[in-house]
């Protein structure tokens, strides 16, 4: 769908917000918290941005980007949009959200893996449910919505971290994790690779079951490369299609006329999970959790690969 760029405002040091209404000013589709929408900048650009305006507003989305000089493209291009631009992008999606069977939600953000986040901690406010949130970045210039969340309805329930502050006053994930650890408590993370890796590695030593942990990625760590060549068979049709060294699954797919739905071509997103009927997958994504690679019933093509000479899937 189509949107109007209303309004475009810094929010922290490289860090823009972007309002995004219904040309006409009709109400958009509803969300929850921890959604994102596609953006489409141009033709094969698109980029996935979490909304983080509380998900009761339905007269915008609200999403915030970073200005990252070694971005492929996406976070620039979004800067350099002007307000009044109509911008096409998807209907928002969930692949993050509050599990409501929680009693109460830990929500960790590392820089602007704060903006699912935020979103999540209005909703909880909103329900008046129980929340804590713990906010890392490196410095307070570069800290998104700090006047948003020195509102008094987040006091007491929101702390801020930066790493350019005593070492004190730096956030101890293993002292957190550990004291917070409940089985009725749920965990949610977002932000970059390794402050991620430090919460998963901290929860897991703590003894956190990962049925309460939830975590998105906003960009991949580095899809790993090199592997050698495999065949994938289509159930449907047993059609079988050979996967060479240096082409993925999506685009072998894809020369042999069998498209498979992507967006983040990443392994990020989870829009393209396909369904494996049998062999062993390579899993290379960020996506799927550790039991569900383990499970090797399902894989993501366009970054995945097969670790044994076929993958038959259910296409
Ligand atoms: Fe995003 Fe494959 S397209 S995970």
């Amino acid at each position: 769908m189509q949107v109007k760029l209303a309004r475009k405002f810094p929010v922290a040091t490289d860090i823009c917000a972007f309002e995004l209404v219904h040309p006409d000013g009709a109400a958009l589709p509803p969300f929850t918290a921890g959604s994102h929408i596609d953006v489409t900048l141009r033709d094969g650009l698109v980029r996935q941005y979490s909304l983080c305006n509380p998900p009761n507003e339905s007269h915008r989305y609200l999403i915030a980007v970073l200005r990252d000089a070694h971005s492929r493209g996406g976070s620039l291009a979004m800067h350099a949009l002007e307000e009044g631009r109509l911008i096409d992008i998807g209907e928002p999606k969930n692949h993050f959200p509050l599990d409501p069977q929680a009693r109460r939600s830990l929500l960790l953000a590392g820089g602007i893996g704060i903006t699912p986040i935020i979103s999540m901690a209005e909703a909880l406010d909103r329900a008046g449910a129980a929340f804590e949130m713990h906010y890392c970045t490196r410095s307070a210039a570069r800290t998104a919505f700090r006047e948003r969340l020195a509102e008094p309805r987040f006091a007491g329930r929101v702390h801020l971290y930066f790493d350019d502050a005593q070492a004190r006053e730096r956030l101890r994930l293993d002292a957190l994790l550990a004291q917070a650890r409940a089985d009725d408590t749920h965990l949610y993370v977002c932000g970059p690779t390794g402050f991620i890796a430090a919460a998963m590695d901290a929860a897991k030593a703590a003894g956190w079951s990962d049925a309460n942990v939830h975590r998105e990625f906003f960009a991949a760590p580095g899809v790993p490369e090199g592997g050698g060549s495999f065949q994938v068979t289509l159930a449907r049709t047993g059609r079988v299609i050979d996967v060479a060294p240096d082409v993925t699954v999506v685009a072998a797919l894809a020369q042999a006329g069998v498209e498979v739905p992507t967006s983040c071509e990443q392994g990020v997103c989870g829009t393209c999970l396909t369904r494996v009927l049998s062999g062993e997958p390579d899993h290379r994504d960020v996506y799927l959790m550790d039991d569900e690679k383990a499970a090797n019933d399902r894989f993501l093509p366009c970054c995945s690969r097969s670790k044994s000479p076929m993958l038959v899937l259910d296409l």
